[in-house]
């Protein structure tokens, strides 16, 4: 006999539980995982991991840190995705981005806005 037939209440109770759990963790999680997803795809894609994490520190500043630096900036997202594409320094240091010109103008606005986006660095 396999556990089933011999518990099928328990074993109803702890899949209920289960996918109630499952589900919950959709619905909270879903959206800041989705948008980040999409920019860690497009990192990858446009080669910005080799200096960018969006939670950590590396050659150049995290991403969930930026968004503080603009928050008063209502033009944040046209000043940034322009960023992206020329590079420059000054702005967290002495380091300098070099020009991406590999990033459509469309992909520069969107990671900008994601970036924008994103909840603050804890
Ligand atoms: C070779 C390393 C390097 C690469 C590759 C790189 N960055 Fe940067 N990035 C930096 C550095 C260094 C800074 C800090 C510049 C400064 O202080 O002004 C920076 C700053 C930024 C900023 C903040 C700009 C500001 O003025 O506040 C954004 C946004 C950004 N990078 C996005 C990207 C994106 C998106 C990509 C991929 C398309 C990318 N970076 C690729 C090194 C890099």
């Amino acid at each position: 006999m396999n556990n089933l037939s011999t518990s099928p209440h328990s074993s109803f109770l702890l899949r209920f539980f289960g996918m109630s759990v499952f589900v919950g963790l959709l619905f909270c999680a879903k959206p800041v995982y989705a948008e980040n997803e999409q920019l860690k795809k497009l990192m990858l894609t446009n080669n910005c991991l080799a200096c960018h994490q969006i939670d950590k520190r590396k050659y150049g500043p995290q991403f969930d840190e930026i968004p503080a630096k603009y928050i008063n900036d209502a033009s944040a997202v046209a000043k940034l995705a322009a960023k992206i594409k020329a590079g420059g320094t000054g702005v967290w240091g002495e380091d300098y981005m070099p020009p991406q010109p590999q990033v459509s103008d469309a992909n520069a606005i969107t990671m900008a806005e994601l970036i924008m986006a994103l909840k603050p660095a804890k």
